[in-house]
């Protein structure tokens, strides 16, 4: 394998992930409550979508196809978005939810332009290089706003939280929040034997 194809894998992950993301951003829209919020994930999609223009633009560059390869990255950062949108809670505290989400895949993105940033530089891929920081910029834009978005969200939720306190009692954990538990506590005991010797400074 040589670096060249290093970076293809790693464009083609990208790729996957910005079409799992064109899927997925209409339901973020459709499903958060705040309105800031919900016209932050309509701009993304947009900006997504010129994002898998781009990509193609760096395939049709290097002569290569763009598809063969799946992110399960992405998936796996789209499932918990998913999950904070079908979380039983209404209002702020659950866009409030959504944010640790909506920040991980914009995170998750970041982490992946800059790498193929890096391989693409390396290469001397120059104009790769600046389709690539055109995303790159945008991402952390994206994550900012993301950021800047949840403030109102946090003060709303906060007080949300203190007048539903009174007749808060702990709600039965249904069956996807059961396996999620085991799982937790499983994750927790195969860590045990390397944690075992690790004190706290
Ligand atoms: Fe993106």
């Amino acid at each position: 394998m040589s670096l060249n194809e290093v970076l293809i894998d790693e464009l083609r992950d990208l790729y996957s992930a910005e079409n799992q993301l064109v899927k997925a951003l209409p339901k973020a829209a459709k499903g958060s409550n705040d309105a800031a919020m919900k016209q932050l994930f309509r701009d993304h999609l947009e900006q997504t979508k010129g994002q898998v223009l781009r990509l193609r633009e760096v395939f049709e560059h290097l002569g290569k196809k763009p598809t063969g390869q799946h992110c399960s990255g992405m998936e796996g950062c789209i499932k918990e978005v998913t999950e904070a949108l079908e979380k039983d809670e209404t209002g702020a505290l659950k866009d409030a939810g959504i944010l640790g989400a909506a920040l991980r895949v914009e995170h998750y993105e970041i982490a992946g332009y800059t790498a193929a940033l890096a391989i693409a530089k390396s290469l001397g891929q120059k104009e790769i290089v600046t389709l690539l920081t055109e995303t790159l910029e945008e991402e952390k834009t994206a994550a900012k706003n993301v950021l800047a978005s949840a403030k109102p969200i946090l003060k709303a939720a906060d007080s949300q939280e203190d007048e539903e306190e009174e007749d808060e009692e702990e709600e039965p954990k249904d069956a996807k929040e059961q396996e999620s538990e085991r799982q937790s506590e499983q994750d927790e005991k195969e860590a045990q034997p390397e944690m075992a010797t690790k004190k706290r400074k």
